[in-house]
């Protein structure tokens, strides 16, 4: 078996001040000197260009939560992928559920992104999840299949050499309800299979990250499970103390 290097990613979401970022990034920065984990942080897109400096000789990755599928033009209010990049961003979170339910993103919207994110050279992380009522009529594995299935179809399984996939069940996200370690295992298992049908290498590389209210007592009985390759953190992630015992979950 492949051994892949844990992630873990903080999404901020609209969270935050200058006033209250700044210190939590100090403590962060400082905090994950020496470990083996990769540690990456998509603030707010406002405060990309601030955490481009301050990162700036660390060894934390920048990433965005979110991108538009298009190039340039007459869309006010969005930010492009080519900006993102122009500010070192390396991930770009695609597909969040709360970009889906929210913003009305679908499948073919976010199969766009994620090309887009690409192009650049950049690596896209690739949120999929059932909400609690597919879970709950067992169309996890259905709603997960399509989710990826939009993207193969569109990018092609070569896409995901270069992508991160980050499994959220909706009912888990902001909510303290984490899944069991084996609920997770299990999708993300699932995950792993529905690549292998296009290439098993691939699917067998490919980081699969865990989010939905990970937490510091949390953590590490979840990343020690064959396929969860770390995390995609929320709320934990505005604490700094919480967020480094995260980081430094071991396998
Ligand atoms: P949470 O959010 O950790 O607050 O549940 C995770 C996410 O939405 O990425």
């Amino acid at each position: 078996m492949t051994e892949r290097q844990i992630l873990v990613a903080a999404n901020w979401k609209m969270n935050g001040t200058l006033e209250t970022i700044r210190p939590l990034l100090q403590s962060v920065i400082q905090g994950v000197q020496g470990i083996t984990t990769e540690v990456a942080i998509c603030p707010p897109s406002i405060y990309i260009p601030e955490l481009a400096v301050q990162l700036n000789g660390s060894d934390i990755s920048l990433g965005a939560q979110n991108v538009s599928h298009l190039e340039a033009g007459a869309y006010t209010g969005e930010i492009s992928a080519s900006m993102l990049k122009d500010f070192g961003c390396q991930y770009v979170i695609v597909g969040h559920s709360e970009r889906r339910a929210l913003y009305a993103e679908n499948d073919a919207l976010v199969a766009r992104k994620f090309i887009a994110v690409q192009a650049k050279g950049m690596t896209p992380i690739l949120c999929v999840g059932e909400l609690l009522q597919e879970r709950e009529s067992n169309n996890t594995e259905e709603v997960i299949a399509r989710q990826l299935d939009a993207v193969i179809e569109l990018a092609g399984i070569e896409a995901f050499k270069n992508a991160v996939v980050a499994y959220e069940p909706v009912w888990a996200i902001g909510t303290g309800k984490t899944a069991t370690p084996e609920q997770a295992q299990e999708v993300h298992e699932f995950i792993r299979l529905r690549l292998a049908r296009h290439d098993n290498e691939t699917a067998d590389n490919v980081r699969v990250l865990y989010g939905g209210s990970v937490k510091a007592d949390n953590a590490e009985q979840l990343f020690k499970m064959a396929d969860i390759d770390g995390g995609l953190i929320g709320g934990a992630s505005l604490v700094a103390e919480d967020f480094l015992t995260i980081c430094k979950a071991m396998r």
